[in-house]
This record gives C-alpha cells, sequence and structure tokens, in this order.
C-alpha cells in the first residue's frame, strides 16, 4: 500500500490499511497516541527525528505538502487551548489533511451526548483520526478502544499530554544537542499536571534525570516512585537543573487551598530573574503555556534570554505533523521525502 501522500485508490480501505501498517511499521506505535508512559526510548527519539524535517515546512512560503491529502481528521476539544488546537489545526492543514474543529460547546455534548455517541457519529462520516482534548483522565485511552479511527490524546485531565512533552524534548534536544544526561527540574503544580507526567516518561526513556519542585501539596505522593527525584526548594532546583520546566498553578482543578495565596506561591516557588542569576547562563527555562506571568514565572524570565518558551511553541507543529504522519501509516526515513 501507498505511504502517506502517494496516489490512494478507496480512501477509506487505504486509511484502514495504513493503520494496520503502522502498527506494525518501523516505530510500531499503534493505532494511537495516549501518552508516552509505554513508549520506549526508539520511539520517543524516533518521532523526534520524524520532526527534524518537518520543521521546514513552517519555514517556507507556501507550508504545504501532501502528505495527509485525502485523510479527514477530528479535533475534539472538550476543555479550552490555544496553543494545542492551533498547532495541531496548522499541522494537519500543512500536510493537506481535511479537518473538522469540534468543541463541547455549541455541540450535542451540551444537550448529554455521550463521548462515544460523539465519536461514532463523526466515524459514521468516515473520519481517519480524532484529536482529542478532555477534562477526564483516561478519555483518550476509552476513546481509543472503542473507534477503529486513530486516536491522539491532546491532553487529558490531570494524566497525560504526549504531544506537549515531545514538543519540549525537541526543544531541549535542539537546545542541548542531546537529552541523555541531562538534569530537569519541573517546577510547580505537579499534582494537577498532565504535562509533568508525560515529560518525567519521555525524559526518563530518553535518559535524562528528572527532578520536581513545588509546594508540598501540590507534589503528588509517589511522584519518586516513578523515578523522579522530589526537591524541596526551588533554589535547590535551579542550582541542580540545566533546565527547568515551569508548570502553571492550575486554579481550575483545584478545589481546595492547596496554596496560601498567589504571591506567596510566587515569593516561595516563582521562577525569577534573581534566583536565576546564580544559575549559569546556559540553564533552559521552559514553560508549556498558558503562563501566569507573577506567579509561577516572571516577565523578565518568559521573556529574557535563557527563554526557549517561544521554539517550544514552533517545535509543536513540528511534533504534530511527525505524529499525525507516523499514525497515518508513514515511517520515520520517509519523512525527509514527504517534505521535499
Ligand atoms: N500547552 C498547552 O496545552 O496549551 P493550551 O492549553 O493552550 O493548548
Amino acid at each position: 500500500m501507498n505511504e502517506p501522500g502517494a496516489p490512494e485508490g478507496g480512501t477509506r480501505q487505504a486509511a484502514a490499511e495504513a493503520r494496520d501498517r503502522a502498527t506494525a511499521g518501523d516505530l510500531g506505535l499503534g493505532k494511537d497516541l495516549t501518552g508516552l508512559r509505554d513508549l520506549t526510548r526508539a520511539q520517543v527519539e524516533g518521532i523526534l527525528d520524524t520532526a527534524e524535517p518537518f520543521k521546514a515546512i513552517s519555514r517556507r512560503k507556501v507550508k504545504k505538502v501532501p502528505a495527509l491529502r485525502g485523510r479527514t481528521i477530528v479535533n475534539l476539544f472538550f476543555e479550552a487551548s490555544t496553543r494545542t488546537r492551533i498547532s495541531f489545526e496548522f499541522a494537519e492543514k500543512r500536510l493537506s489533511a481535511d479537518t473538522v474543529n469540534v468543541s463541547s460547546s455549541g455541540s450535542s455534548v451540551q444537550k448529554g451526548e455521550t463521548l462515544v455517541d460523539t465519536a461514532r457519529n463523526l466515524e459514521a462520516m468516515n473520519i481517519d483520526m480524532v484529536v482529542m482534548r478532555h477534562g477526564s483522565s483516561g478519555a483518550a485511552q476509552f476513546l481509543a478502544e472503542r473507534i477503529p479511527s486513530n486516536v491522539i490524546n491532546a491532553g487529558d485531565g490531570r494524566h497525560e499530554h504526549p504531544t506537549q512533552a515531545l514538543l519540549d524534548l525537541l526543544t531541549l534536544r535542539d537546545r542541548f544537542g542531546r537529552i541523555e544526561g541531562l538534569k530537569i527540574a519541573i517546577v510547580g503544580d505537579i499534582l494537577h499536571s498532565r504535562v509533568a507526567r508525560s515529560n518525567i516518561w519521555g525524559l526518563l526513556a530518553c535518559g535524562a534525570e528528572v527532578a520536581v519542585c513545588g509546594p508540598r501539596t501540590l507534589i503528588p505522593a509517589g511522584i519518586d516512585e516513578l523515578g523522579a527525584t522530589v526537591l524541596n526548594r526551588v533554589e535547590e532546583a535551579i542550582e541542580w537543573a540545566d533546565a527547568l520546566n515551569v508548570l502553571r498553578l492550575q486554579l481550575e482543578r483545584m478545589d481546595g487551598g492547596y496554596v496560601p495565596s498567589l504571591e506567596e506561591y510566587n515569593r516561595c516557588f516563582g521562577v525569577t530573574l534573581e534566583r536565576l542569576r546564580r544559575a549559569p547562563e546556559t540553564v533552559a527555562v521552559l514553560h508549556p503555556g498558558p503562563m501566569n506571568r507573577g506567579v509561577e514565572i516572571d516577565s523578565d524570565v518568559a521573556d529574557g534570554p535563557r527563554s526557549v518558551i517561544l521554539p517550544q511553541v514552533t517545535n509543536g507543529v513540528a511534533i504534530r505533523m511527525a505524529v499525525l504522519y507516523l499514525l497515518a501509516g508513514g515511517r520515520p526515513a520517509t519523512a525527509a521525502s514527504a517534505v521535499a
């Protein structure tokens, strides 16, 4: 059968065959990407390598290649998103897929329709892939087990946000030339963070050391069993790390007083220029966004020379192109020719 982008006969049958081929493909990712927990180092690095040639598409005047022409992708966003939703949409359009955006507001979800019913109705319109953000942990896996289309997790509750972690890894690799042996401190609200979990799995798989730092109330019990060290003081994290991944306080997921006040949080755990002055200039600062300036990160850090926050966003499009391409049956070795 054809690689993505090659001429197709019956589109739906071709898509199904492409999915089967992906299951047995070079990286063996299977039908879906619901998390990084079960991915091997070769799989994570294979996705990063596949993203490399895709970076160039976004820098061209004509930002389009035919790799996913004829494929239909539904972006199903049940939670607010700026970066992930737009980044997936750009990635899909730049690969020439047909895309439809569905959000909970304005859809029949508001009338009580279940997730599976929504997805089955979309399937009845012959879609190929679903990119989903959902407030419930496990929602992406739940859907993936019930529909034949590829499912990509764009963030599910407190569980995983695999493409965010992949773009973080790509940004670290760009900055340091490697991931192996790097010391990465994830600072902030670890308890409610799907980004933290996916980063821990992905970084450990690639041979990095991981520490988490935040108020005790926002560090989940047993995090050390995942392989992450717990650091209690942000100064300690800054001194230890090659890079800081700063997370916001997810106030919308908090049902109690996890921190006394935002001002006190900033005073105790904020990544400020004053604190960073004691760190080497090579320390990189990441943040997945959206940022709460003056709370977990100060503006002069977010906009300063150590910040790789906007390169993260740029890399997000290439990572999402890579994931879409691979799940559609593409192979890392053919990615360069797909963008030529
Ligand atoms: N990083 C991230 O997931 O941002 P959005 O919520 O804007 O998609």
